[in-house]
C-alpha cells in the first residue's frame, strides 16, 4: 500500500509505517495541482496543513482509503465529501492536547504577571515594581467553551490552582471531576477567564463578537488557542478599549490563512491587528500552542498508532476474571455419615448424601451456592495432592481462565469436565494443593 507524505513530520512516523510494510513517499514541494495529477497512485496521505483537501482533490484521489492529519483540527479537509467516499480521516489530538493545555495556562500566567512587559523594561534599564504588580489565578472562575481534547487538557492543568472551572459545550454530559458543565448563561455570569477550545465550524465562526462579549456579567480575560475564526477581532479590540475584556492571550488569529506559516503574506495588516501588537493587555503567539518538542513526536506516534490499529488490529484480549467466591470445602473424614449427622444436629447444617449446600447472593444479586462435603478417607479425588482437603473456587469463564493459567505455567490436572451444574477444572497451587475450579450453574441444584 502506498502512502504519500505531504509535509515533513517527525521521522518516526515514516519509519514506523515502513516497518509495518507500507511504501511511503515524501513530496513536500510539488504544487497542489502537481499532487492532484498523481494522487490516484496512493491509498493513504499524511498531511499537516500544506493545502486544503477539497472535493476536487478527493475526486482525483480515486484509490484513497485514509487521510492522516498530523494535528487536531480537520477543517482543511472536506469531511462530508471524504466520508461519502468512504475515506477515513485520522487526526491526532492526543498528540498535542497536553501542549495546548500548558500553553493556554502559560499565556494567562504570563499576562497576569506581566512577564513580557517587565522583561522588556528590565532590558531597557527600567526596574518598575509597582507597575508590574501581578494578578493571581486563585479564586477566579475559568470558563471553557468546547470541552473536548484541548479543553479537558487545560482543566486538568488547572487542578491545584484553587480555581473554579466551568465548561459549556454543545454536547451534554461532558463535564468531569476537573470541570463542571453549565449552561452558556451560567458560564457568562461567573467567568473571569474565558478559554476557547471549539473546532472551526459554522457555530463557532465569529462566536466571540460584541453581542457575546456583552453577555458576560463581569469584565473578563480571553484566551484563544482554538482557531482565529472564533473571534471577531475588531469586536475584541472594542472590548479591550472599553475595559469589558481586561486582556487577551491569542495563539491564533482570524487573519491566518489555512496554512498558518504564511501569515505575513497578507497585503496589509488590519487596524485591529495593529492595535493588538501595540497593547500591553495582549499576549500573542504564532499558532504554537500545540507545537512543542514533545508534541512533534507524540503527533507522529499517534498517527502511526492509529494507522497500525486500522490495518493490523490487535486481537482484543478478553479480560479474564479470576475467582469470584468459594464454591466448596471438601475434606477427608473417618466417618462421613456420622460427621454429616453431627453437623446437622449441632450446627444446623441442611445435609444430604454429599454434605450441605449454602445459598447466598453474589454482588450482582444472583443466587449462588457453596458446597460443604466430608469425603471418605480413602478418596482419590484430591490426588495428586497428598493433603486431606481440597477447596473449590467459583469462576466466571473456566475455559478462558484455564488457558490463562496454562500460559502462566500453572499445573493443570486433567481435562475440563462439563455437567448440568457447571464446568469443572483442576490445578495445583504453589504448595501442591489440588484446587477445583468451578464455573457453576447453581440453578441445577434448586
Ligand atoms: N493552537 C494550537 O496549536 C492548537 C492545537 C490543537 C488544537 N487546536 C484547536 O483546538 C480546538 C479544539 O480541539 P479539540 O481537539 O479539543 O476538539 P474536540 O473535537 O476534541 O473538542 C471540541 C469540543 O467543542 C464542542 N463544540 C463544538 N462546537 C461548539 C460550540 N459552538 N460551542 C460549544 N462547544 C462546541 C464539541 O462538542 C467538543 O466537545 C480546535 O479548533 C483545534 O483545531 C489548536
Amino acid at each position: 500500500m502506498k502512502i504519500l507524505q505531504l509535509d515533513s513530520n517527525h521521522p518516526i512516523l515514516k519509519e514506523r509505517l515502513i516497518n509495518l510494510g507500507f511504501e511511503v513517499e515524501d513530496d513536500f514541494t510539488s504544487t497542489q495541482t502537481e499532487i492532484e495529477s498523481k494522487i490516484a497512485n496512493y491509498e493513504g496521505i499524511i498531511i499537516r496543513s500544506r493545502f486544503k483537501i477539497d472535493k476536487l482533490f478527493l475526486e482525483k484521489a480515486s484509490n484513497l482509503k485514509f487521510i492522516g492529519r498530523v494535528g487536531a483540527g480537520l477543517e482543511n479537509i472536506d469531511e462530508v465529501f471524504a466520508n461519502s467516499k468512504g475515506i477515513l480521516l485520522i487526526a491526532a489530538p492526543e498528540g498535542n492536547r497536553n501542549a495546548v493545555g500548558e500553553h493556554a495556562l502559560g499565556m494567562i500566567l504570563a499576562l497576569f504577571n506581566k512577564l513580557k512587559k517587565a522583561d522588556l523594561e528590565i532590558r531597557q534599564g527600567k526596574w518598575l515594581r509597582e507597575d508590574n504588580r501581578g494578578i493571581e489565578l486563585e479564586g477566579k472562575t475559568i470558563g471553557i467553551i468546547g470541552y473536548g481534547n484541548m479543553g479537558k487538557a487545560l482543566a486538568k492543568k488547572l487542578r491545584g490552582f484553587d480555581v473554579e472551572v466551568l465548561c459549556y459545550d454543545i454536547l451534554n454530559g461532558v463535564g468531569d471531576s476537573n470541570c463542571k458543565q453549565v449552561s452558556l448563561q451560567e458560564l457568562q455570569e461567573k467567568t473571569d477567564v474565558l478559554s476557547i477550545h471549539t473546532p472551526q465550524n459554522e457555530l463557532s465562526h465569529k462566536m466571540v463578537n460584541s453581542t457575546f462579549i456583552h453577555q458576560f456579567k463581569k469584565p473578563f480575560y480571553l484566551i484563544n488557542t482554538a482557531r482565529g475564526s472564533a473571534v471577531e477581532t475588531s469586536d475584541l479590540v472594542d472590548a479591550l478599549t472599553s475595559g469589558k475584556i481586561l486582556g487577551a492571550c491569542l495563539d491564533v488569529l482570524e487573519y491566518e490563512k489555512s496554512s498558518f506559516e504564511n501569515f505575513f503574506e497578507n497585503e496589509s495588516l488590519p487596524d485591529a491587528f495593529n492595535y493588538l501588537i501595540k497593547s500591553d493587555k495582549v499576549l500573542l503567539s504564532p499558532h504554537v500552542a500545540g507545537w512543542t518538542v514533545e508534541s512533534h513526536i507524540k503527533l507522529a506516534q499517534t498517527i502511526a498508532d492509529k494507522i497500525e490499529a486500522l490495518y493490523f488490529p490487535k486481537e482484543i484480549k478478553q479480560e479474564v476474571k479470576r475467582v469470584t467466591g468459594i464454591g466448596g470445602v471438601f475434606f477427608k473424614s473417618e466417618n462421613p455419615v456420622a460427621l454429616r449427622n453431627w453437623y446437622q444436629k449441632h450446627l444446623g447444617f441442611n445435609t444430604d448424601n454429599y454434605g450441605a449446600t449454602f445459598w447466598w447472593n453474589d454482588n450482582n444479586n444472583q443466587i449462588a451456592s457453596t458446597q460443604w462435603s466430608p469425603f471418605a478417607k480413602e478418596t482419590t479425588y484430591f490426588q495428586p495432592s497428598k493433603k486431606d482437603f481440597m477447596f473449590n473456587y467459583r469462576v466466571e469463564n473456566l475455559k478462558l481462565l484455564l488457558e490463562k493459567l496454562k500460559e502462566e505455567g500453572i499445573t493443570i490436572v486433567g481435562a475440563m469436565e462439563e455437567y448440568e451444574y457447571g464446568k469443572f477444572g483442576w490445578i495445583l497451587d504453589l504448595e501442591g494443593n489440588k484446587i477445583e475450579l468451578w464455573e457453576p450453574i447453581d440453578a441445577a441444584f434448586l
